[in-house]
């Protein structure tokens, strides 16, 4: 049987181009010499980057069975920003590496690795991560993207540690940037206000740290994974809100308190909580059940609303420019999404201006 051929003229210039193009750097591998023992991955360096058009509540209410004061009383979220359609994600996600590349004092030439978290690459494949090196002129990386939905940055912040703290790479950029408006059913009130898009970035390397990034807590249940999805047919986020409140309260709350007992911590020890921001009432019922004070809490989700793994790596850039965040605060991570999956970390921001390794 002859195989169907779906192709194009914009489609064909494009791979007869991309087959003919003298590469523009000659791929290489880094030889990487084995870290000094006793050294741990910190972060060094945030970035955040924000489209410019703005998506208030209003804009809902004009379309939609419902109203600013249900979307801020059940939320929190007030407004939010949105790609153009069809705008491209990985140069807003490239813009949030390059600040935090320069705020670590790195360049990018110096990154081993670049992870990017989404679940709104812009093409199945390639990834978002090999055109965001390209973009950011790390031309020497390894580059790949992680899936793991709204707790995707505690994911690859996670291996991004574990890669500097085992000597396989020196500096790692973690980068959680989604375009969720491209996966909203904009005709559903339930799930329609929720989600933005956006992008942030830290970089992990080693130093000479009391904790770094420790280790994290991290879990998956699939049994629930009915409970909150996007499918290739439909291509929208389906949610059962409800449930899906109840299970993020829950999780994030259990990995919280075994993260802060893995590290040998109450929540006393705590500077600042950073939750993911789906929706400020869940962050409070986590904080509440924690006994974190509401004056430790991270909270922008009323600016930039849902944006999935993008939402940790934001609002740390929001907590210090609001400054919330100093070097060497010790800071609670959590978060929760569709798997479900969840995780909680602790660590310490900033600890080192300057990367030892
Ligand atoms: N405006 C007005 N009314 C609305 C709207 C709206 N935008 N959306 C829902 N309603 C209505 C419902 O239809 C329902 O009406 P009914 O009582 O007549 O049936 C009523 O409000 C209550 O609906 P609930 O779903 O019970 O409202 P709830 O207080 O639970 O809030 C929400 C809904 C905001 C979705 C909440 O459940 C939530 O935040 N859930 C979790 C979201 C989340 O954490 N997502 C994280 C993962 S996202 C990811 O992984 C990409």
């Amino acid at each position: 049987m002859q195989a169907a051929t779906v192709t194009d003229a914009t489609t064909t210039a494009r791979i007869t181009a991309a087959s003919t193009a003298t590469p523009t750097a000659l791929p290489r591998t880094r030889s990487r010499r084995p870290l000094p023992r006793g050294l741990t991955a910190g972060l060094f360096g945030v970035g955040a980057a924000l489209p410019e058009r703005e998506i208030d509540n209003q804009h809902f209410e004009d379309r939609l069975d419902t109203n600013d004061a249900w979307i801020v009383r059940r939320t929190g979220i007030r407004t939010r920003r949105w790609l153009d359609e069809g705008a491209p994600l990985a140069p807003l996600a490239a813009e949030a590496c390059t600040a935090a590349l320069a705020d670590a004092g790195r360049s990018a030439d110096e990154v081993d690795h670049v992870i990017v978290t989404t679940i709104t690459p812009d093409r199945i494949t390639p990834g978002l991560a090999p055109e965001v090196a390209r973009l950011i002129g790390a031309h020497g990386a390894a580059a790949v993207d992680v899936n793991a939905a709204c707790a995707g940055f505690l994911y690859g912040l996670d291996q991004a540690a574990a890669l500097v703290e085992t000597g396989r790479a020196r500096v790692v950029l973690v980068c959680g940037a989604e375009a969720l408006s491209r996966l909203t059913d904009q005709e559903d009130r339930g799930t329609a206000v929720l989600f933005g898009d956006g992008a942030g970035a830290v970089v992990v390397a080693a130093g000479e740290l009391d904790r770094g990034v420790s280790r994290f807590v991290l879990g998956c249940d699939p049994e629930q994974g009915d409970l909150l999805y996007a499918d290739n047919e439909d291509r929208k986020l389906r949610m059962e809100g409800r449930e899906v409140y109840r299970h993020a309260v829950a999780r994030m709350t259990e990995a919280t308190t075994e993260a802060l007992a893995a590290s040998d911590l109450t929540v006393d020890d705590l500077d600042l909580f950073v939750a993911h921001q789906a929706n400020s009432r869940i962050i409070e019922a986590a904080a509440n059940e924690l006994g974190v004070p509401h004056e430790k809490l991270a909270i922008n989700v009323d600016r930039v609303a849902n944006t999935s793994s993008a939402s940790i790596p934001l609002a740390l850039a929001q907590a210090e420019r609001d400054g919330l965040l100093q070097p060497g605060a010790t800071v609670a991570l959590a978060a929760f999404g569709a798997g479900f999956v969840w995780g909680a970390g602790i660590v310490s921001w900033k600890e080192l201006r300057h990367v030892c390794a």
